[in-house]
Order: C-alpha cells, then structure tokens, then sequence
C-alpha cells in the first residue's frame, strides 16, 4: 500500500486511474480545482470501488499553482511517521484549439502549475512522480509506429507545455540524486468504465472524435464531420491509436509499480495499443456497439491533423510488462454504456 498525491484526479482518465488505485489498495488524495470535472466522478469512483474505499480517498478542491493547497494535500498525505510515497499528475488543461487562443492560460496552468507542484514534491522529499505526457509531443511523426526516440517536435502551444514539462523533469531528475519519475505518453485515451457510471464528460462541444460520436448517438448532435477523406490511409480518413482508459489506467499502476520498486529512474514511455482505427472504422464500430446508424459526412480536414499516429508500445511493455487488454470493440460497448446512461453527462451541480 502506498500513499498517493493525485492532481487533477476528478477528469477523465483520473478517475478511472482512482479506481484502479483503490482497487489495489492505495491510500489517494485528490487535488482538484474542478475547472474540467465535477465531484461526482469521485464519489461514483468510491462507490465502485466498494466497502472500506471512502476511508482511503480524501479530496481537496484546490489549485496546482497555489502552494498554500499544495501544502493542504501534503499534509493530509502524510501519516505520522512519513510523507507522501508518489505523485500522479494528471492536472492540467488539454484542448489544443484553447491552446492556441489562449497560450499563456496553458503555460501557467500546464507548466507553472508542474513547476509549483515539483517545488512542493522536492520541499516535502517525496521524488516519485508519474507525469502525464501526450503523444502530442511527436507533431507531424515522420516514423509510423512512432518510437520513444523519435524527435519531439510539437505543433500547437499544448503540445509545447507538455514539451517544457517533459524537458523540465529530466532537468530535476538530472539535478539529485533520489528522483524516480515516469512521462507517459498517452496517444488517444477513449472509453469508459465498463459499469457506465464513469467516463469522459466534456464541456460543450467536444474537440475530440470519440466523445463526438457518442453525442451523435446519443441524439445529442446531429451527425459526424469527418475531417478529411483524402488522407493517405487505407480509407483516406485519419488514423489514431485509440487506446481504452482502463488500460490506460492500469498503465498507470503499472508505472506507479515500476518507480517503487526500483531505484533512480527516468522513464519516457508511450502509452497506446499499436494498433491503428480510421474514423471510418471508429464510426461503424460504434454504431455497431449501440445498434444505431451513426450519420457522418465528410469534410475538408482539420488544419494541424496528421494522416496516422500510433505508438510503437514495445518499450513499455518490456519496461512495465504492460500492454493494452482491450480493443476497439470493447471501447466502443463500455463508451456506449456511459453515454447512454448519462446521456448529459454527470449530474451538473446548481
Ligand atoms: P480532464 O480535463 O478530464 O482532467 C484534468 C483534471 O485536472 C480535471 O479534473 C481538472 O478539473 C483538473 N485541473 C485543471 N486545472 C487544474 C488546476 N490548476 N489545479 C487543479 N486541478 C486542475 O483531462 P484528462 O483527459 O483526464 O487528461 C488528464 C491529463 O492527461 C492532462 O494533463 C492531459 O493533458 C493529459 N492527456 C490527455 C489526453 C486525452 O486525450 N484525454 C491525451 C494525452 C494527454
Ligand atoms: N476527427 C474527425 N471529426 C471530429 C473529431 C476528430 O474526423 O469531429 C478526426 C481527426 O481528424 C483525427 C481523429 O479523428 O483523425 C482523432 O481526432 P481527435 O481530436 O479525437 O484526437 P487527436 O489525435 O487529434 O488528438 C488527441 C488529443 C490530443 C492528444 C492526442 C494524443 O486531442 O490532445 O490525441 O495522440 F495529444
């Protein structure tokens, strides 16, 4: 049982992560400011994982970049006789169109928020810390699957925060002895729980393909655009590795395992499937998951999209001896659970 730190573990792929920590019998703290989540995830969260589960997650609402909550979390984290064991650090802000309207909002939050969040790490000697990356940082990938040492060449300001926060780990770790740190590189976390009761709620109208094409289900929205049908693919729409967020979350257990029980570490590791989905196939996997006709229809492409990024995930299967479980189907059944039960998404809060 470790004591773990947990920023911005109301959002997607935190609470998934949560539970599956709970499951394996950590003790979290949750940091959350709730600026892309809502506290019901949490507390859906703690009723999966069942009895005795709510005794070993506590919540503060709160901000990475604010050291006086920072402080907060620390202290609930420790036990009398010792501080914090690790840090996952999923808090932050994803969406890259936002990014590029609002740099600045994405620098402080993405890389002061990592920077306030390290600082407290070094002051408390807690220096295990499980960072979430984002295959973002390849850009345009000029080798399909894209290894862990292709160059990072990021196209839009989130891709960049996300760069500097890589950059500025290697930094620390470089700096003394004692760091163990894991970025994850996620490529594109979809799904949900397979109970339904948790998922990926965006706010308004979501950026993101998966989450679109629940909402066309669901009736919600009228019909997919797909971005581009003349792409160099099989079927001329855009490939991504879609990899389902309980994998995804046990990813995180399995780096979390990694860092314990080793010594000084730096790792840099993709986290996907290695396998590729066109929209195309995306769409009618889904419409076969939910029995319904998903309406699309072909558009110009998305300025700044590339043909295909998958991962190649060897490494952190030798690494981690982790490797994705689930496939698209699975994906598109356990998406279509959440969304149809909560067709709006969690109960907003008045
Ligand atoms: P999310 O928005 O659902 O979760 C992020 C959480 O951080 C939210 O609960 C939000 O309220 C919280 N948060 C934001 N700013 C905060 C602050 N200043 N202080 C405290 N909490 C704050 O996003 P997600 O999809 O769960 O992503 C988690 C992490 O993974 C992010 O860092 C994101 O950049 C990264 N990532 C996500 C994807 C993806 O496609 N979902 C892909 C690659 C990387
Ligand atoms: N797409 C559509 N229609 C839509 C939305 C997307 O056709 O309405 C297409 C895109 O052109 C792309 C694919 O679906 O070919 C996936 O697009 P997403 O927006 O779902 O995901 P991206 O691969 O563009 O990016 C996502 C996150 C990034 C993250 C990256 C990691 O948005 O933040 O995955 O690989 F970095």
């Amino acid at each position: 049982m470790a004591r773990l730190l947990i920023t911005g573990g109301a959002g997607f792929i935190g609470s998934h992560t949560c539970l599956v920590l709970l499951e394996a019998g950590h003790e979290l703290v949750v940091l959350d400011n709730y600026a892309n989540s809502s506290p019901e995830a949490l507390r859906r969260v703690v009723e999966l994982a069942g009895p005795g589960a709510e005794g070993r997650l506590q919540v503060i609402e709160g901000d990475i970049r604010r050291s006086a909550d920072l402080e907060r979390a620390f202290a609930e984290g420790a036990s009398t006789e010792a501080e914090l064991d690790a840090v996952i650090h999923f808090a932050g802000l994803k969406a890259v169109g936002e990014s590029v309207a609002q740099p600045l909002r994405y620098w402080d939050v993405n890389v002061s928020g990592s920077q306030h969040l390290l600082a407290a790490m070094a002051a408390h000697g807690c220096r295990t810390l499980v960072f979430s990356s984002s295959a973002t940082l390849y850009g345009y990938p000029e080798t399909v699957p894209i290894p862990e040492s292709a160059p990072i060449q990021p196209i839009n300001p989130y891709g960049y925060t996300k760069a500097a926060v890589e950059q500025m780990l290697r930094d620390v770790a470089a700096s003394e002895p004692g760091w163990r740190i894991a970025s994850l590189r996620y490529f594109n976390p979809v799904g949900a729980h397979p109970s339904g009761r948790i998922g990926e709620d965006p706010n308004g109208v979501p950026n993101n393909l998966f989450p679109f094409i629940s909402q066309v289900a669901v009736g919600r929205r009228e019909q997919v655009q797909v971005f581009g049908g003349d792409w160099p693919t099989r079927d001329g729409s855009g490939v991504r590795d879609y990899i389902h967020v309980m994998d995804l979350a046990e990813g995180h257990l399995a780096a979390l395992k990694a860092l314990l029980s080793g010594g000084d570490q730096l790792l840099q590791l993709n986290l996907g499937s290695g396998q590729g989905h066109s929209v195309l196939e995306v769409i009618a996997a889904f419409a076969q998951a939910c029995g319904r006709t998903i309406p699309y229809e072909v558009v110009a492409r998305r300025p700044g999209d590339a043909a295909t990024t998958v991962a190649d995930a060897t490494a952190a299967a030798k690494t981690l001896g982790w490797r994705t479980q689930r496939d698209l189907a699975s994906i598109c059944r356990d998406g279509w659970c959440w969304q149809s039960n909560n067709p709006q998404g969690y109960p907003k809060l008045s």
